[in-house]
């Protein structure tokens, strides 16, 4: 993993995987080192981020590492019409290690392949987003003591959703049963459902979950991405298509738990916050153990 960008969740085997995930409860244990220090890290992030930046930052900080890098593009030269390439070339000169968020979904991989440092993609596009995966499964093995034969129930926006691409990849080296539930809409792609046919793996399809939920073990929840869409009656027309409420969790299974990448809009009810099934905070605090984990594999200050 030293050296080595990460920017799909299949750059990494599963023994990989499972070791970035070992290596994050490890930093849970002890978040606060000096392992970073002398390394810079820049964080470059062409479209808007909360939790995905500042759990990269803190993690940095808590490492004694340093960060530079912008939070918004119109505060970068790219305003002024510099290319991508020239942008990782030159931040790879006064940097370890560049985090990149932007739109164009390739655009991680395309900077990969110009950088001289390695690149960790932060999301491109509708395409991927594996730091945001590895911190799921982080979350998902944590909250069922296992990433073996679940059933993982994700629900909302599944067609621009890179959280969901991501984590239906991983999942499925993990003999996940998946139950997708959306509008028509905003199916899974059917790349993803040859992926799953490929590799032998069950899913359904649905439109509720009202007489299914008594089966999930996990249930990823996702806002319907509104940056994603070109026609905005699209977007009305779907954008409150499910409402998570803390009465609907009546009669599910004791271990389930409910994650959300965050983000949310409406697609949880507050009244669901307090339920203890109920996760997605923590998970969003799981981010930072998981990109100190990451960050030090691929920096090469642990192995
Ligand atoms: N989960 C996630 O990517 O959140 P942000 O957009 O706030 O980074």
């Amino acid at each position: 993993m030293e050296n080595k960008s990460l920017i799909s969740i299949n750059d990494y085997s599963k023994e990989e995987i499972l070791h970035v995930l070992d290596l994050a409860g490890e930093f849970e244990q002890n978040p606060t080192q000096t392992i970073l220090s002398g390394k810079v890290i820049a964080t470059l992030f062409f479209e808007p981020s909360t939790r995905t930046r500042l759990s990269f930052e803190s993690a940095v900080n808590r490492l004694g590492g340093k960060i530079i890098g912008f939070s918004d593009s119109a505060s970068s030269s790219a305003t002024k019409g510099e290319s991508l390439k020239d942008t990782i070339k030159t931040v790879s000169n006064y940097s370890d290690l560049i985090v990149m968020r932007h739109p164009l979904e390739g655009s991680a991989r395309y900077a990969s392949e110009v950088a001289m440092v390695p690149v960790v993609n932060a999301g491109d596009g509708a395409n991927q987003h594996p730091t945001q995966t590895l911190l799921d499964l982080y979350s998902i093995k944590k909250t069922q003591k296992t990433l073996e034969n679940l059933n993982i129930f994700i629900v909302g926006d599944l067609k621009y959703g890179r959280t969901v691409h991501s984590l239906l990849m991983a999942m499925a080296r993990f003999n996940a049963t998946f139950y997708f539930v959306s509008p028509k809409e905003l199916r899974i792609p059917q790349e993803y459902k040859l992926f799953l046919d490929q590799h032998g793996l069950k899913y359904y399809e649905m439109t509720d979950f009202k007489d299914t939920i008594s089966e999930a073990d996990i249930m990823y929840v996702t806002r319907v991405q509104k940056e994603r869409f070109s026609d905005p009656i699209e977007y009305e027309k779907t954008k409150n298509a499910y409402v998570l409420r803390n009465k609907m969790l009546e009669n599910t299974k004791s271990n389930l738990k409910i994650l959300h990448p965050l983000p949310r809009v409406n697609e949880i009810n507050t009244d669901v916050d307090d339920n203890e099934k109920a996760y997605y905070f923590t998970q969003a605090l799981n981010g930072v153990y998981t990109r100190q984990s990451i960050l030090s594999l691929i920096l090469g200050l642990k192995n």
